[in-house]
């Protein structure tokens, strides 16, 4: 199944990527790129987990940072675990509202996609004991200063909208680590801001093996598979983002849409340049334009010329109208069906669930509490 990725060849691909920032990214970058490589010639060595948070419908920041990857791997034919983090929303919040509309909109935007439940598995964590309970034995594995340390949860602290820190905001990277260890994931293609999540995690497989696989290795220590895709900036010029308002879903309706890009920040110079250090909002923009096209912003910046931003924002509002033309159909198609979503979601959870009972076996026996 998926025995892993050679573990050696990680300190040689670090060591080629020169000098590391703070977040091991240079690093990542470069493994991701030797990774790419494997996994085209070998997919069926490698099982992915990645998932969301249940807060609301996925936007085009989503779908161009994540999401598009993870469909391009399940068409590789890599093995894909989609996580819905249920309980993860409970980090930066006292009360998850709406938290089964969200999870059945999730899932709408999985099918939507093409995430395809015959050969992937959909689940929430919630749903499935067995990972909850790896989290005792991985907290046992971590120190309080390193959960102190971790630089995204120090970001989100900052940003809580919560008068106190909950000890979940501490610990969640832990049952993250759960998330993605419970099926031995080896790979989790994710943002630059998950990266100190999926160091604690590869730390944890490690400290696990060490003090209780007598010399095999019950868990492996998965690697980030860092997405190539530029950001994308929200229609206000700040991260896009489903809190801030500046998001264009995909379920979004044309009208929406055109509405979201006419409304979107742009500066007053009429020749249209993609330039996204002196001219974020416009390159964003262009960006946009050109994911969808599946050309380069500076094509169609050049096709744009000197007609200004009414001309740009036009072109924009096609894009991506037509390029979510056919994921907005099978959403709103898949929407009709409620019994559907409710059976993707019960079978996912139930491979989920064996997968994760066989997991706390082995992790039981190792630890020799078989009672
Ligand atoms: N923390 C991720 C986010 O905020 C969601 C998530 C939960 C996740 N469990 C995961 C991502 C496991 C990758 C792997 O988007």
């Amino acid at each position: 199944m998926n025995t892993a990725v050679p573990q050696t060849e990680d300190a040689g691909a670090a060591a080629c990527a020169g000098p590391t920032d703070a977040l091991g990214t240079s690093a990542a970058q470069a493994r991701s790129a030797a990774l790419e490589e494997l996994i085209r010639t070998d997919p069926g060595r490698f099982r992915v987990l990645t998932g969301d948070r249940p807060t609301g419908r996925l936007h085009l920041g989503h779908f161009f940072g994540t999401l598009h990857n993870r469909v391009r791997l399940q068409e590789l034919g890599v093995e894909l675990f989609v996580v819905i983090a249920d309980y993860q929303v409970l980090t930066d919040r006292d009360v998850a509202d709406n938290l089964l509309q969200h999870v059945e909109e999730l899932v709408l935007d999985y099918l939507a996609i093409g995430v395809d439940p015959a050969r992937s598995t959909i689940f929430t964590h919630g749903a499935v004991p067995a990972l909850n309970q790896l989290m005792l034995p991985f907290l046992s594995l971590v120190s309080v200063s390193e959960l102190n340390r971790n630089p995204t949860v120090k970001d989100e602290i900052a940003h809580s909208r919560q008068s106190a820190v909950s000890g979940l905001m501490f610990t969640y990277p832990v049952h993250q680590a759960a998330d993605i260890l419970f099926c031995k994931a080896n790979l989790v293609p994710v943002g630059q801001d998950q990266l100190p999540h999926l160091e604690l995690t590869r730390t944890i497989a490690r400290r696990f093996n060490d003090r209780y696989g007598a010399g095999s290795a019950v868990f492996p220590q998965p690697d980030a598979l860092l997405s190539s895709a530029p950001l994308l900036l929200g229609t206000d010029g700040t991260k896009m983002s489903k809190s801030r308002n500046n998001a264009i879903t995909l379920a979004a309706t044309v009208d929406e849409t055109a509405r979201l890009v006419k409304g979107a920040k742009t500066d007053s110079e009429r020749h249209i340049s993609y330039d996204p250090a002196t001219r974020p909002e416009v390159s964003s923009l262009l960006l946009l334009a050109a994911l969808c096209q599946g050309r380069s912003p500076e094509q169609v910046a050049a096709d744009i010329g000197s007609a200004g931003a009414a001309a740009l924002k036009k072109v924009v509002t096609e894009s991506v109208n037509e390029y979510l033309a056919p994921i907005r159909a099978r959403r709103a198609e898949y929407g009709q069906d409620r019994a559907h979503l409710r059976a993707v979601l019960s079978e996912g959870n139930e491979r989920a669930r064996a997968v994760a009972d066989a997991t706390l076996a082995e992790v039981r026996a190792a630890m020799n509490t078989c009672y």
